[in-house]
């Protein structure tokens, strides 16, 4: 699969709105993380199976830190579920749910309940192995970037 350039300036203007390309048949979701919800990731660590990212199989070097990518604000995730390929709900709101009391919001797999944090870290005690897929991507300019 060819690398996909996607304009990200309707993101930067609106937060919280989420943008979807595919790239190689594989759903990106591009979306912005406000200052409030980057403060909880690291309060997160202690409940993740690999919080630091270490596997490097789901998680390029560029993006082994705290918000898993190039600038903490704007994520780049694969949006399929690590554990049998369902695709996860995005819940970005950081309220109290009835599954889980204690999470932070997310991402939701309705297929076997995984959950994952706004960076598509895998929480302890869910069937997802791993993190969600991080693709390879880079900025050309402050609202352009290169999946792939
Ligand atoms: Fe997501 Fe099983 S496919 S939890």
């Amino acid at each position: 699969g060819a690398p996909v350039e996607v304009d990200i300036s309707k993101i930067d203007n609106e937060p919280g709105m989420r943008m979807i390309v595919q790239w190689r048949g594989k759903p990106v979701w591009i979306f912005k993380r406000n200052a409030e919800q980057l403060k909880v990731l690291p309060t997160l660590d202690g409940r993740l199976k690999d919080p630091k990212s270490d596997n490097a199989d789901q998680t390029p070097a560029f993006a082994k830190n705290e918000a898993r990518a190039i600038k903490p604000e704007l994520a780049v995730i694969v949006g399929i579920c690590t554990h049998l390929g369902c695709s996860p709900g995005y819940v970005p709101e950081m309220v109290p749910q009835a599954y889980d009391p204690e999470w932070k919001g997310g991402f939701y797999c309705p297929c076997h309940q995984s959950r994952f944090d706004l960076a598509g870290r895998v929480f302890q005690g869910v069937p997802a192995p791993a993190n969600l897929e991080v693709p390879p991507y880079h900025f050309v300019d402050d609202t352009h970037l290169i999946v792939g």
